[in-house]
């Protein structure tokens, strides 16, 4: 009996908690967050852990890139102005806005 009542309770207060965050003007720019460190984090394996390569690696550092670097190049390495060897494949699974989005989240770093 204990236990049931303790379960519901825990059941609505998951509920009114969740609720509470679903209406919270909060939850938009969370979310948002969430998305453009989740995006970015894809980068990771090669351009290294928020973007900083070791020295003397081929790959470049994309913390602290300029935002309009970046999307310019995304956007010829999309469109297959920009040889590569990886970058062009990549960059075709990312929208204009996710690349906007990795971009900012980028120069928002230190280099
Ligand atoms: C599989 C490895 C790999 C992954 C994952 C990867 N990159 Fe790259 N990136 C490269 C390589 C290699 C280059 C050099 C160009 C080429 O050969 O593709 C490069 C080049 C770049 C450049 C050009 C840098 C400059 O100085 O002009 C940018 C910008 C870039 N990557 C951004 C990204 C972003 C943003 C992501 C995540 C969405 C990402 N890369 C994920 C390997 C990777």
């Amino acid at each position: 009996m204990t236990q049931r009542f303790s379960v519901r309770h825990r059941l609505a207060v998951m509920a009114a908690a969740s609720a509470c965050f679903m209406s919270s003007a909060y939850a938009q720019p969370a979310a948002d967050a969430l998305h453009q460190r989740a995006n970015a984090a894809t980068c990771a394996n090669c351009h290294g852990t928020e973007g900083r390569t070791t020295s003397g690696s081929a790959i470049p550092s994309l913390a602290g890139m300029p935002k309009d670097y970046m999307v310019l190049q995304m956007k010829a390495f999309k469109e297959g102005t920009r040889p590569a060897t990886v970058m062009h494949q990549l960059t075709k699974g990312y929208t204009d806005a996710q690349i906007d989005s990795i971009a900012t989240y980028y120069a928002s770093l230190k280099r």
